[in-house]
């Protein structure tokens, strides 16, 4: 018996793209602690997004690794952008997958508390922070599939891979998790 059901698979969506452009309730930004932007996803989000969101951002005093802290979403589609601070991989020692976790269930539940349904996920932590993509996938998946079980509000979670490798292991790790054969 596994610890969620097809009707929570089926509310996982894999696609390749660039998160800025996804017509989505909320987008989850891979921020720094300084929540003053940076590179990578970072970058493209406050760049899409325009000033308006470094002046929020400027106002939320930085974030802890595994938190989260939600704002309006400027000049991009999504209303809100969640900004989750990844683990740096330190060779896995360091509580890196537990925080890596927190910052899936913890984006979630800001997203529900502002009624957000549908929310995009970068592939968090597995660029510059150089979490190993597999196990960081997984984390990524398991974390969001407990969510769903115990979330009907969330309709939808779509995880956004900016690159063909990345998609190829979302996927493979969204199939193994939901296929489950069938009772
Ligand atoms: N849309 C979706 N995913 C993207 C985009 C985009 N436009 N741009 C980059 N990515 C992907 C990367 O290819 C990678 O798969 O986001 C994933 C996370 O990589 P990073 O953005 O490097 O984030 P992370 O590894 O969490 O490091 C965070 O990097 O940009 C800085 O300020 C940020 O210091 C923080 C650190």
């Amino acid at each position: 018996m596994t610890e969620w059901s097809a009707q929570d698979c089926n509310r996982i969506v894999v696609v390749q793209g660039d998160i800025t452009r996804e017509n989505v309730d909320a987008i989850v930004n891979a921020a720094n602690r300084s929540l003053l932007g940076g590179g990578g996803v970072d970058g493209a989000i406050h760049r899409a997004a325009g000033p308006g969101l470094l002046e929020e951002c400027r106002q939320l005093g930085g974030c802890d690794t595994g938190q989260a802290k939600i704002t309006r979403g400027y000049q991009l589609p999504a209303e809100w952008v969640i900004h989750t601070v990844g683990p740096v991989w330190r060779g896995g020692t360091h509580g890196e997958a537990d925080l890596l976790a927190s910052c899936y269930r913890n984006s979630l539940a800001l997203a529900v508390g502002k009624g957000v349904r549908r929310i995009a996920f970068p592939a968090i932590s597995t660029g510059v922070y150089r979490f190993p993509l597999e196990r960081a996938t997984r984390i990524a998946v398991r974390s969001v599939l407990r969510f769903l079980s115990a979330e009907p509000r969330i309709e939808e979670v779509r995880f956004v891979c900016f690159d063909s490798r990345t998609y190829t292991v979302y996927r493979e790790v969204v199939d193994e998790f939901c296929s489950e054969p069938c009772p």
